[in-house]
């Protein structure tokens, strides 16, 4: 690995108790080039901008993809990742979705440990703080034929992210927007599938809903994510989430959650959410929560579900009786160190 340090560090600047999500990069940031058919020599050095020009295949095909992960600090500032391992093999899973080259795992692990270790003093202690790990792989050969690019780049930057709090947010449950289709790319972390859903997002915003729950492409009629999250609902004392397929992403947060409410035994079930089944709990009072998981955010609560013109309010529950807020505690409790990790999790 190659080392450049950065000479002008603006580690001072950045306020802790101050700052907004995704806005401010540490003072360094790892690449890896892709040439003649192999991965170059991991660098790490100052973050900035890279010189590219507007005829890189990247920016006019979209072969982009991206990872989201987080590192933690706790009281004796003992820093962690959470799972890097899965956000690896994802990425690879969306590089061969996009026909790029998969990742080496010494490119990616040693690029991402050795860029949270020198930028350590980045991560906020605190509460649900964190610091926000973004691995991209985007497609640079200057060419115009819609075609394989034959160059790459692998890229890793980091910005500090606040406590995991997000208020409550009402969606809207898509009766005509798809994120995925079948044989599409919704599996994969892949950049247009963000690009796709901006405008029906904009759209529910002008109707008075933060967020889109999305249903399937064929008959809207299943549940599958939910803004750039995966879905929970509770019925009564059940969890149910959409199983992951080629349309939902395999989300790591996702799976901790199902992992965590099965250790604390509370009755989850991964099979398919239909549209009319929470519409039905709720007019007969049995639906309790709905909820979507991510890394950026770990949990966003739902207040209220648009459906066909009606706006339908759920209950907001308190932790004590909250599944939602319940799981999301003990997750951020084990990623910050605050609880044990039965599972390995913390590295
Ligand atoms: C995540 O929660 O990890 C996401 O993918 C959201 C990100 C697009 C900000």
């Amino acid at each position: 690995m190659i080392i450049q340090k950065s000479t002008a560090p603006r580690i001072s600047e950045f306020d802790p108790e101050n700052f907004s999500f995704g806005n401010m990069f540490t003072d360094h940031m790892v690449i890896c080039e892709y040439e003649d058919g192999k991965w170059g020599e991991v660098k790490l050095m100052p973050y900035g901008p890279l010189p590219f020009t507007p005829a890189m295949m990247g920016v006019n095909y979209g072969q982009a993809c991206f990872e989201g992960m987080k590192a933690y600090k706790d009281k004796d500032s003992q820093v962690f990742i959470f799972r890097p391992e899965k956000n690896f093999s994802r990425i690879n899973k969306s590089a061969s979705r996009l026909a790029m080259p998969e990742i080496p795992a010494e490119v990616f692990l040693e690029g991402l440990k050795a860029l949270v270790d020198l930028d350590r003093d980045w991560i906020p202690y605190g509460e649900g703080n964190s610091l926000y790990i973004r691995p991209l792989i985007f497609a640079t050969e200057e060419a115009l034929k819609a075609r394989i690019s034959n160059k790459y780049m692998f890229a890793i930057v980091a910005t500090p992210a606040k406590s995991y709090y997000s208020a409550p947010v009402s969606v809207k449950i898509s009766d005509y927007y798809s994120r995925a289709a079948n044989g599409g790319v919704g599996f994969a972390k892949a950049a247009g599938n963000y690009a796709a859903s901006f405008y029906p997002t904009q759209l529910a915003n002008e109707e008075g809903y933060e967020q889109i729950i999305w249903t399937d492409d064929s008959t809207h009629e299943y549940f599958e994510e939910s803004g750039t999250m995966n879905v929970f609902v509770r019925i009564n004392d059940t969890i149910y989430t959409p199983p992951t397929s080629e349309k939902i992403l395999d989300g790591v947060t996702r799976d901790s959650f199902i992992q965590l409410a099965n250790k604390r035994g509370i009755e989850l079930k991964v099979e398919p959410i239909s549209v009319k089944s929470v519409i039905e709990a709720h007019k007969n009072g049995t639906l309790k929560e709905i909820w979507g998981v991510g890394t950026a955010v770990v949990t966003t609560v739902f207040k209220a579900i648009g459906y066909q013109g009606e706006k339908l309010e759920l209950p907001q529950l308190p932790l004590e009786e909250s599944f939602a807020l319940t799981l999301q505690k003990d997750l951020v409790d084990l990623q910050t160190n605050v609880a044990e990790d039965p599972f390995g999790w913390r590295v």
